[in-house]
């Protein structure tokens, strides 16, 4: 929430499991059928039983927010699998500051937990850090819409979306994660070339005809962003927002070895869902 200190914490969470696979779900965009499809192919499976999902699921937006999140962990339960969400833009943020300013979802330093909203769904707030597989992962989500101009506050969209300058630096005192999971992207050359040619045809063209206030509030949580991202220096990063499906390697300043990055795609698209393998942060082969 807006103006609450946030501190990195480093904590096994949840620390029963050892999964050495995790699955990673792009943008749901509160599409019931979708978000249903992914979890059972991830379930399905057999390998998988802890999956992240990357931002604009919609919690609390949509005609029937209960019936969504529901059939989401209804899917989860059949075949035990955690569904962890780095909140995007998309989602009630009016509902997400309720929910992180009362006393059960704050630690007792103040900093903000994680919201168990289903039995099997959890909500992470920004900067979170946890364990699992042998990995530091941190989560940072919240994005600007760019389509701010044709959405109604309180309605579909709440200031609380854009991530702050005291979000990055509580995720850069955080210090190095090997896995970091964010709604929107860092911006070019720490991109995927799929986001890279995006931002391209925004800044050269504008086919979806933008206009500049909405461009120019996009490209402030772009270099928000970009900033946590060369800050922690991920050894892997996932991101969704630009509903492109993408992968790139690229050299973060200061960095040991390069990064992977993947950019997921977003409702029913190919490469929405992917599987990672902890151990060599690439692609799990099909189970
Ligand atoms: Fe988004």
């Amino acid at each position: 929430m807006i103006g609450r200190p946030l501190r990195g914490r480093s904590e096994c969470f949840p620390c029963t499991l050892s999964a050495m696979l995790i699955g990673l779900v792009g943008d749901l965009e509160g599409e019931r059928n979708a978000a249903v499809r992914w979890l059972e192919v991830l379930g399905e499976r057999g390998d998988v039983r802890v999956a992240y999902q990357l931002g604009d699921l919609r919690f609390g937006m949509g005609p029937d927010p209960e019936a969504y999140l529901a059939a989401i962990d209804s899917v989860c339960t059949r075949y035990d699998l955690r569904l962890f969400c780095t909140n995007g833009n998309h989602e009630n943020w009016a509902e997400l500051d309720r929910l992180w300013s009362t006393s059960r979802w704050i630690d007792e330093d103040g900093g903000l937990k994680p919201i168990e909203v289903a039995e099997h769904v959890t909500l992470l707030p920004r900067g979170h850090r946890w364990n699992l597989g042998g990995r530091s992962f941190v989560a940072l989500g919240g994005a600007p819409s760019i389509n701010r101009h044709l959405l109604t506050e309180g309605v579909d969209w709440w200031p609380s979306e854009v991530l702050l300058d005291e979000h990055v630096d509580a995720t850069i005192a955080g210090g190095h994660a090997d896995v970091m999971l964010t709604h929107d992207s860092p911006l070019a050359p720490y991109c995927t070339p799929e986001v890279h040619e995006v931002l391209r045809r925004n800044a050269s063209d504008n086919p979806m005809e933008w206009p500049e206030s909405s461009l120019a509030y996009a490209d402030e949580g772009l270099a928000k962003i970009t900033r946590a991202v060369l800050g922690v220096q991920p050894m892997f990063l996932a991101h969704g927002h630009f509903h492109v499906a993408g992968e790139g390697l690229v050299q973060l300043p200061g960095a040991p070895s390069a990064t992977t990055v993947w950019s997921l795609a977003a409702r029913h698209e190919a490469g929405t869902v992917r599987v990672l393998d902890l151990d060599s942060l690439t692609e799990a082969s099909a189970a």
